[in-house]
């Protein structure tokens, strides 16, 4: 079966690669809103949006992802247990790669970057994924690309920086959103096929 909406979920591609062009403030605010129509448990709508399009805070933001990167990297031994994968070698080097490199792959220099933001209590970080992934859908619609950055999770680390994009007390980030007009769009990531995932009781 296709429809538009299943065209749009399949179509939908991570964009890494964005124009110079800003995004319009009603276009933010579309996507925002389609958002906030995600479920959420009892309806509770626990999310809050902190949207950053001002481009050096953006680039300040990327430069303390590596510095925390780095910081992680150097106790090592400290945070294997909070982190199993940096025992693998390859994960190691990927890190080391990100943090050290002098372009700006956290964010991609996109020119608006959305966190959502939520009180750590039960089922709030499921409901803002829901929110996370209708704004990449409705963005898709529009012509917008998206990205989730997973890494910016590790801003949470420097209360400072959190304060002065004006986290407020008690919150933390469920999920960061990178926007911008596509400036390449990569060939689909290749799913896995439906065979093998699926586990029918009749
Ligand atoms: C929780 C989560 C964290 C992610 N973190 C990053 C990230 O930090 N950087 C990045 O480039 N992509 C990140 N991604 C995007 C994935 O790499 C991407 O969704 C996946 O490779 C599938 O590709 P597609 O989105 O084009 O279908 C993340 C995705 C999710 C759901």
């Amino acid at each position: 079966m296709e429809n538009e909406i299943i065209k749009c979920i399949k179509e939908r591609r991570s964009i890494r690669n964005f124009e110079e062009k800003k995004l319009p403030e009603d276009v933010i605010e579309s996507i925002i809103e389609a958002g906030k129509y995600a479920p959420s448990p009892e309806n509770r709508q626990p999310w809050r949006f902190i949207v950053v399009t001002n481009r050096q805070k953006i680039k300040e933001l990327s430069g303390e992802v590596k510095k925390q990167i780095k910081k992680i990297l150097k106790n090592k031994w400290k945070w294997q247990r909070r982190y199993p994968e940096l025992k693998e070698a390859d994960t190691f080097l990927f890190l080391k790669a990100v943090a050290n490199s002098s372009k700006d792959i956290i964010f991609y220099d996109a020119p608006a970057v959305i966190f959502i933001i939520t009180k750590p209590l039960v089922f709030n970080i499921e409901a803002c994924s829901c929110a996370a992934q209708n704004m990449m859908l409705a963005a898709w619609s529009m012509g917008v690309g998206s990205c989730w950055i997973g890494f910016a999770k590790f801003l949470e680390l420097n209360k400072e920086i959190m304060q002065d994009i004006g986290l407020p007390e008690g919150y933390v980030i469920a999920s960061c959103l990178a926007f911008g007009y596509p400036a390449r769009i990569p060939k689909a990531a290749i799913r896995k096929p439906m065979t093998g995932i699926i586990n029918w009781i009749d």
